[in-house]
């Protein structure tokens, strides 16, 4: 069936508002053409002729929802990006945060955590540090408002330009931490028994009294607007312990907002007004 390509303006603009709504993600006009693109295979598969009769769908049919959040968002992600944030993991936090909560349970967050590989990152360095530090302890929550990426966190099985730049970055881990099942490369259960994968929209309050040490906010505040980035970094901020480390992408700044978190170091920042730790 052939797909009506002549867009009207207001479907274009009820669209990409509907992006907005659902994700706060802000789509200017100018984007409508790759959202069209990314929604023509939906549009294929429910055999609809029109983005009108897709909008139709969306409006009527509360289940599509998680079809059009899996295919408006950008899911791009890979194991240990931007190095200069696992060196700083490993010589400087992990230390430092062993040294002042003996006994206690590192609890990190994975925010925008799209496949999981930011996760597993994470947990590898972690399993490396205990394996010096036998007393350590830590847990990993990988939260995305993406229902596909999720699955495939949770399943564990990586192919592709991924593996292939593991292989090349720390290929000891790799062979330590993955073994290879259909010519894909599985995480080993018990690295992926430290994390949770769980549904989360950012721009909600985390439920469930979670507090973590450390969390990662990488390459996603890049796609909200000023308001939804100001939104985000206080619900971030209110899931975190007083001191907790926050990170951010690389083309991420807070320096135009009001926040409680303090500059430590380029993409590194600290909370000051957050809630004192549990036990
Ligand atoms: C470009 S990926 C970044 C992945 C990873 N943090 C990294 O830096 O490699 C952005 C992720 O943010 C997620 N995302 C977008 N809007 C979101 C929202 N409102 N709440 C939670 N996750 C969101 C997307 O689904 C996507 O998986």
């Amino acid at each position: 069936m052939d797909i009506d390509c002549e867009v009207d303006r207001s479907t274009q603009h009820a669209l990409l508002q509907r992006v907005y709504r659902h994700t706060g993600i802000a789509m200017p006009e100018r984007k409508w053409t790759l959202l069209q693109g990314r929604l023509r295979r939906r549009l294929q598969a429910l055999s609809l002729e029109s983005y009108q009769d897709y909008l139709g769908v969306l409006e009527n049919r509360p289940d599509e929802l998680s079809h059009f959040i899996n295919l408006v968002t950008t899911n791009e992600t890979s194991f240990f990006r931007t190095p200069r944030i696992w060196d700083y993991l490993w010589q400087v936090y992990l230390p430092h945060w062993h040294a002042a909560h003996p006994g206690g349970t590192l609890q990190i967050w994975s925010a925008a955590a799209s496949t999981g590989e930011e996760a597993y990152s994470l947990a590898m360095l972690c399993e490396e540090y205990r394996e010096r530090h036998p007393g350590f302890r830590y847990r990993i929550l990988a939260t995305d408002i993406a229902t596909d990426v999720l699955q495939v966190g949770q399943r564990g099985r990586y192919g592709g330009r991924n593996v292939e730049g593991l292989r090349k970055s720390r290929p000891a881990m790799l062979e330590k931490y993955f073994c290879a099942t259909d010519g894909e490369a599985e995480v080993l259960p018990a690295l992926r028994s430290n994390i949770s994968f769980r549904e989360h929209h950012l721009h909600k309050r985390m439920e469930g009294g979670v507090r973590v040490d450390l969390a990662l906010l990488r390459n996603v505040l890049i796609y909200f607007d000023e308001e939804g980035q100001q939104v985000v970094l206080e619900n971030v901020r209110r899931a975190m312990v007083n001191d907790g480390v926050l990170i951010i992408g690389e083309s991420e700044s807070l320096g135009r907002f009001k926040t409680g978190f303090e500059f430590e170091q380029p993409l590194i920042y600290r909370n000051r007004t957050g809630h004192a730790r549990g036990p």
